[in-house]
């Protein structure tokens, strides 16, 4: 089923999320139905609090950067993954520098530095404990959807000015006036 997702301007994008429990109520119908949501609009990753749930879960799937025919060497193709109660644990190397977008967000685009390299601990989708080190576009999704269980957005990053430049537009679309092509909920929506 495709929930609706949530605008820019809904408090639970704000809130820190609650690590979950193995029996919370139909986790799997949740990540079922949270991978439809993504993959119907087009998105590379989806956190719960995006479909209005302050929780410790978002999901991952990379292949959406590849062009077909296009060469893969960061193996972004194959990265699909649950990410349940996780905590990076480790954030270093070089800051690197990536236009982000957000689908809580849509239309608006921003340059953010974030160190390339994480080493994370999460559950998966099967209670699974995982300890790993990404890098590069892995490990900048993963920051993304991991900032999102934390109530932080890509936009918080940005410089003053570009951030002033945008608060009009962030208005319009807690407000619905944005064009999207997927179900959204907006905050402020007459
Ligand atoms: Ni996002």
């Amino acid at each position: 089923m495709i929930l609706p997702i949530v605008a820019y301007g809904d408090p639970v994008l704000r809130k820190e999320g609650e690590d979950i429990e193995k029996d919370y109520p139909e986790l799997d119908k949740l990540i079922a139905d949270m991978w439809e949501t993504m993959y119907n609009a087009h998105g590379v990753g989806l956190a719960a609090p995006q479909i209005g749930k302050a929780i410790r879960l978002f999901l991952v799937d990379t292949s959406g950067f590849v062009e077909e025919g296009e060469e893969d060497e960061e193996g972004l193709k194959d990265f699909k993954k649950v990410f349940i109660n996780a905590e990076i644990i480790e954030e270093d190397g070089n800051e690197f520098v990536f236009n982000e977008g957000c689908l809580s967000i849509p239309d608006v685009r921003g340059d953010v530095d974030r160190p390339e390299r994480i080493r994370i601990r999460y559950r998966d989708e099967n209670w699974q404990e995982h300890e790993e080190v990404y890098t590069g576009l892995k490990a900048r999704v993963i920051q993304h959807e991991y900032d999102h269980i934390d109530g932080i957005l890509f936009t918080d990053y940005l410089s003053p000015l570009r951030k002033n430049m945008l608060k009009k537009k962030l208005n319009q679309i807690s407000k619905g006036q944005v064009k999207v092509s997927y179900r959204m909920k907006f905050p402020f929506a007459k």
